[in-house]
């Protein structure tokens, strides 16, 4: 049975914790979806497999290709798609349009976007009554890292209270769960205490309603990974071991 949004709420209330990889292709999103991923996110951390610094240079085009090729690989899983930078912010007109694409063109079911400033609750609030299901994102939001930098944000009583604030309006706006990244574990066990849709945390501590990571840190596939990811294994040698043993065995004349 395929993962409804009203599933997630229910999981939440039960004290179910909900599994969520990121994904970009179609045979990542197969295996996730078929290891039991409930949510499987193709989120702008794409940037990392196109060889961007930041996620600023995604384009929604980018993203539409990428979730459709995902799309094609799941059966069971909810997906969401990112939407990238400045595809939204705009205005509401551009955030319905941007959205509506994701939506019409690759067979998602929602879309995140980062932020819980006033004018975002509001994007969020007349995506929702268009029949967009919205996922928010607060604390460290990557499309602003050359305001925040990678730094865990919420340190100090005034910034964690504005998080939750943010969280609590985009609830009330609509969002029917909401990621908390690199935050503190005791503002990020407040706000799921506090919320009754599901949090999904990022480097935001083990109470969370759900946990997720970007898939190519988890697998090892990266160079570099923010310090709250876990490495769970090392593909990047994997790889580099099958790779020196397919080139050894072709000069030596063992393969074929
Ligand atoms: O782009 C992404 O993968 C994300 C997750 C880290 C939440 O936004
Ligand atoms: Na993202």
């Amino acid at each position: 049975m395929p993962v409804t949004i009203q599933q997630l709420i229910q999981w939440k209330q039960q004290g179910r914790s909900i599994i969520s990889l990121t994904a970009w292709d179609y045979i990542t999103a197969q295996i996730l979806d078929a290891a039991g991923v409930d949510l499987i996110l193709v989120g702008d951390s794409m940037a990392a497999i196109l060889g961007y610094e930041t996620t600023l240079p995604i384009t929604l085009d980018e993203m539409i290709y990428h979730a459709k090729a995902v799309r094609r690989g799941v059966n069971r899983g909810l997906i969401v798609v990112d939407l990238p930078f400045l595809t939204y912010q705009e205005s509401i007109q551009q955030a319905i349009h941007s959205a509506g694409r994701v939506l019409k063109e690759t067979g998602a079911k929602a879309v995140k976007l980062e932020g819980g400033y006033p004018t975002m609750v509001e994007t969020v609030s007349r995506l929702v009554e268009a029949g967009i299901p919205v996922m928010g994102h607060v604390g460290l939001t990557p499309q602003s890292v050359h305001q925040l930098g990678l730094r865990q944000q919420g340190k100090t009583q005034e910034a964690g209270e504005r998080i939750l604030h943010q969280a609590i309006a985009l609830e009330e706006a609509g969002a029917f769960a909401i990621v908390l990244e690199h935050i503190p574990a005791d503002l990020a066990l407040q706000i799921t205490q506090k919320l009754s849709i599901p949090t999904i945390g990022i480097g935001a501590g083990k109470d969370c309603d759900g946990q997720v990571l970007v898939t190519s840190d988890l697998l090892g596939l990266t160079e570099k990974q923010p310090p709250f990811a876990k490495v769970y294994t090392n593909l990047r040698q994997i790889i580099n071991s099958a790779v020196q043993e397919f080139s050894t065995e072709v000069r030596e004349k063992n393969f074929p």
